[in-house]
């Protein structure tokens, strides 16, 4: 069949090339659904366990769940010394690529080994004990997924704080988890520029109470001020300690890992994750969702160790696999547009999983750029973060797969720990656009706000939606917020408490042959370029400065970024002289310095009014009509409806 332009295929299915060599068949489906506990305690085995468990699933605390009850393991062992015990010291664990061009280290598996023991060799030197928290704040360097291991392997739990954040918002993010120790670098190369990192630290950690030292890899040998006592070089450190460590085993129920996330408050949330079942998803999902080969596949996740992504299928899901995987430390324009493509042509990149701002990022430069290159070892596209357009899908298919590679979209959260709902790339047809179904063992609906399932006929069509719930606990779930047992049960389960489902935050909607489709967060959280911001903090950073009376901010539809931050501010009277232009560059740059250049707003419009409702609410959706440039929608519970004309005409 020829194909016209306006005619392209509306679903893809793998190759039958692809489907028979695949790890995971459409048996898997019918396994987990005739006994999904079973189904688990059989991903669990996967691991090595040094304890077996006695119960799959204690849920009789609900929403406290507990996974592998009895087992006992240690998740460092699992991701590297059991590979080294196999034979398999030898196979490259990680081909780091420095951003400058040229630099680049291999570490085998037996490297892993030897630097993982030294670290936990180290930190115990430093106190840390099992259940402590550490704080790691790097660039994408091998001593980070090092630092993690070496926390993992003591039983203390890692908090890795993107390095894109500012000093306050790390400083916040350690004081709440208590952090005793922050492992960090002197600098970072951005666009080739060695920029400090451990300035931050200093500012962060100043006022603490807990931390009691700072451990400081030499990355970029830029000058850094000392605090004797307190600080310490890596090199000294764990250079000189040995090589040799022996691993405890740990319940497995042991927490693993804090890592913030925003919520709908303007104080970021300490998402909480721990050992047996997190280890057990993220593995189980890494091989089956992305059909690795440790043998042969050179595996790459782009995302950064500041993320969930970057714990998942970065650290956790492809070391506890054993695979060979590539980690890039800078963005992708450095030194130009080609460097993705050059690191998948060096290293013969066979998985590739990325977000899809990027995706419609390379759109925009150019299809040229990727041309230039031979991406011929690809075999697998990923995506994850926020909704891939079909456009950008196909775009994803044809110029980076050449049309031979499956693509899954992968949607999850930090809270689910792991992949919840994608195809399969050997058995899924896929539809640009939709993550397709649950994965097997996983359980999800979409519901009304009664709980109803939403479901499309063929006489209304597909356009009913609804929220999309995890109707039954799963491995990798989080086990609660860091400090606020309260906060976790009302963030997530109390929306549908009397079925005792899981809120996600997300609306959905499905199609007629029964696949989720998602739409984007029906709370005050936004998607910029597949971060997640509240739109209070924002707010709050904001209001911080001196100059402004009130803020409300919205996530508009972006191209390229998914969505971007629009802030509708009223000026205190007596900023009213302050020229608007120099007001706004210095609002921008308030909220880069509280939060993050991330956070840093598209757009500021000084406003004389917000809408609200006659009970003093901010009405969002209205300033959303607004910044997207839409007729505005119902107005009626407004309390002054011309407040609108001062708005637009201050726009
Ligand atoms: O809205 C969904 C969106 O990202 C949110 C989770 O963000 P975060 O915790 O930062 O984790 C991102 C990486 C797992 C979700 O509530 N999201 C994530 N993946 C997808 C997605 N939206 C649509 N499709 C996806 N594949």
């Amino acid at each position: 069949m020829s194909l016209t332009h306006t005619e392209v295929p509306s679903t893809y299915p793998p190759s039958p090339e692809f489907a028979k060599n695949a790890n995971a068949t459409a048996e898997l489906y019918r396994e987990a659904e005739e006994d999904r506990l079973a189904f688990w305690a059989k991903q669990a085995n996967r691991l090595s366990w040094e304890t077996p468990f006695d119960e799959v699933l204690d849920w009789s605390q609900a929403p406290f769940a507990k996974w592998f009850v009895g087992g006992k393991l240690n998740v460092a062992y699992n991701c590297v010394d059991r590979h080294v015990e196999a034979g398999n010291g030898d196979r490259v664990a990680i081909r780091w690529e420095g951003e400058p061009v040229g630099e680049s280290r291999s570490l085998t598996y037996s490297d892993l080994l030897a630097e993982v023991s030294r670290a936990a060799n180290a930190l115990t030197g430093l106190g840390v004990v099992a259940g402590d928290r550490v704080a790691i704040y790097m660039p994408m360097i091998p001593e980070a997924i090092v630092a993690m291991l070496a926390c993992a392997r003591l039983g203390a739990m890692h908090s890795v704080v993107f390095a894109g954040y500012s000093a306050p918002a790390l400083g916040a993010r350690i004081d709440d988890a208590k952090a005793k120790l922050v492992i960090t670098t002197d600098g970072q190369y951005r666009r080739g520029k060695a920029v400090s990192l451990k300035e931050a630290v200093d500012e962060a950690v100043k006022a603490s109470s807990s931390v009691e030292h700072v451990l400081v890899v030499r990355r970029t040998g830029i000058d850094v001020s000392w605090t004797d006592g307190r600080d310490l070089w890596w090199h000294d450190i764990v250079g000189n300690a040995s090589p040799t460590h022996t691993p405890e085993a740990f319940d497995a129920e042991q927490p693993l890992f804090l890592l913030y996330t925003s919520g709908t408050t303007g104080a970021p949330k300490g998402i909480v994750h721990t050992s047996g079942g997190y280890l057990t998803q993220s593995s189980y999902t890494h091989f089956n969702v992305f059909d690795v080969k440790p043998e042969t596949d050179v595996y790459w996740c782009t995302a950064d160790i500041g993320w969930i992504t970057g714990h998942t299928y970065i650290v956790y899901g492809p070391l506890s696999n054993g695979v060979t995987q590539v980690l890039y430390e800078g963005t992708p324009s450095s030194p130009d547009e080609h460097r993705h493509f050059e690191v998948i042509e060096k290293h013969g990149v066979t998985i590739y999983y990325t977000a899809p701002t990027l995706i419609r990022t390379f759109m925009k430069w150019g299809r040229e750029i990727p041309d230039a290159h031979d991406l011929s070892s690809l075999r697998l596209l990923g995506t994850v973060g926020e909704n891939i357009n079909p456009e950008a899908w196909r775009w994803y298919a044809d110029a980076i797969g050449a049309n031979r590679t499956p693509i899954v979209d992968t949607w999850w959260q930090t809270e689910t720990g792991s992949a919840m709902i994608s195809p399969l790339p050997g058995v899924t047809a896929t539809k640009p656009g939709s993550a397709m179904t649950p994965l097997p063992g996983i359980s999800a609906r979409v519901v009304d706000d009664h709980g109803n399932l939403v479901e499309p006929s063929p006489e209304l069509g597909e356009h009913a939606s609804g929220y999309l719930v995890l109707d039954k606990p799963w491995p990798s779930m989080l086990r609660g917020i860091w400090g606020d047992p309260e906060r976790y049960k009302e963030t997530y389960w109390s929306r549908f408490a009397e079925q005792g489902w899981y809120f996600a935050g997300d609306g959905a909607r499905y199609d007629l042959d029964g696949n989720i489709w998602l739409l984007g967060r029906v709370d005050d959280v936004m998607n910029v370029s597949g971060h997640r911001i509240s739109t209070a903090e924002v707010e709050s950073a904001l209001v911080g400065h001196s100059g402004v009376a009130e803020a409300a901010v919205v996530g508009a539809t972006d191209d390229t970024t998914g969505q971007a931050i629009v802030a509708f501010v009223i000026l205190m009277t007596h900023h009213a002289d302050t020229p608007r232009e120099q007001m706004i560059d210095e609002l921008r740059a308030e909220v880069a310095r509280e939060i993050s250049p991330i956070a840093r707003p598209r757009e500021i419009h000084v406003v004389p009014e917000l809408p609200k409702t006659r009970s003093g609410k901010i009405m969002r959706r209205l300033l959303r009509d607004v910044a997207e440039g839409r007729e505005l929608g119902d107005t009626s519970t407004l309390l002054d409806p011309s407040v609108f004309e001062a708005i637009r005409a201050s726009k």
